[in-house]
């Protein structure tokens, strides 16, 4: 293994490449990740960076983004089929139709959706970001949000905003947790602190006791020593790994990422070493999806 991550990091070296991981990869790509994060902190850290190649271990519409705000970087995915099954939840053709039955609504794309998706929309959000997003667009406009219903339920809730959801949905998030665990574990663990990310359904959220993106679940761990968590399971292995003298549990120990499980140690090598998947946007579209994800930079830096 030892060999592996010396190869990783000479190719690295060679090549100037930054390899990027998020939260949900596993515990060897974290480790020889140059930086680790949420999608917003990611999406950040590619739009500003300089090197020649980045390596996106994640999932699809993750390196799509990062190739979208750094086009002069060529952006790699290591697994070709891993995707997010709620980004593929809306297409296109479909927001075009939501968006007719809907005249002079804003559209805000959360970024777990496909580039032509973005293109078709005004502004986009991720998990850390969706209120304030929300709170910025104009009291007297509708808002339509995609694809994600129970981000957007929360973000409405939160904001005080009506906001008319696609029915999307992340299929760990919403069909793992049930409040007869939280129930379970709040008796067998009375001190402990429920997070749970805001892709949970409304039951879920509003028995925790923060709702948070990935990366705000790795704070709160850094300060806090008992905690239980209602988010992919990898994420919680790392942290666990990282603080193995703190009590970190998960809601439910089956709500695994199936698609941010695709990517070893061994394909995040051969990325490197062959350089590929080369993820690339159609240029008409880009330019137009560019657009709403720059709009959430700017709310966002
Ligand atoms: P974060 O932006 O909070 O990391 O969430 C991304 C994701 O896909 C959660 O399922
Ligand atoms: Fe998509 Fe859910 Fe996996 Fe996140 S956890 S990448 S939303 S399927």
């Amino acid at each position: 293994m030892n060999d592996i991550i010396e190869r990783i990091k000479q190719l690295k070296e060679q090549k100037n490449a930054l390899i990027l991981a998020h939260n949900y990869q596993d515990i060897q790509i974290q480790d020889v990740a140059d930086f680790r994060g949420d999608s917003l902190q990611l999406s950040i850290l590619a739009s500003e960076a300089s090197a020649e190649i980045i390596v996106f271990c994640g999932v699809k519409f993750m390196a799509e983004t990062a190739a979208m705000l750094n086009p002069a970087a060529r952006v790699l995915l290591p697994v070709l089929d891993a995707g997010c099954p709620m980004a593929d939840m809306i297409t296109g053709e479909q927001l075009r139709q939501f968006k007719a039955a809907h005249p002079g609504a804003v559209v805000i794309c959360y970024v777990n959706s496909s580039a032509e998706v973005k293109a078709e929309s005004d502004i986009c959000c991720t998990s850390s970001n969706a209120v304030k997003i929300v709170r910025s667009i104009p009291v007297n406009q509708p808002i339509l949000f995609v694809p994600d219903q129970n981000l957007g339920n929360w973000a409405a809730r939160q904001s005080g905003r009506e906001i008319i959801t696609w029915n999307g949905y992340c299929p760990v998030h919403h069909w793992q947790f049930s409040p007869a665990r939280i129930e379970d574990l709040r008796k067998q663990y009375p001190e402990h602190t429920l997070l749970a990310h805001p892709e949970c359904p409304a039951v879920i959220l509003d028995q925790a006791d923060k709702v948070m993106s990935t990366s705000g679940m790795m704070n709160y761990c850094a300060n806090h020593d008992k905690v239980i968590i209602a988010t992919e399971v990898a994420m919680i292995r790392y942290l666990q790994h990282l603080y193995p003298q703190k009590s970190i549990l998960p809601l439910a120990p089956g709500a695994i990422c199936q698609n941010m499980l695709k990517t070893g140690i061994h394909d995040l090598l051969r990325a490197l070493e062959n350089e590929e998947h080369l993820i690339t946007v159609p240029q008409d579209i880009a330019s137009k999806a560019v657009k709403c994800l720059d709009r959430m930079l700017e709310l966002s830096r």
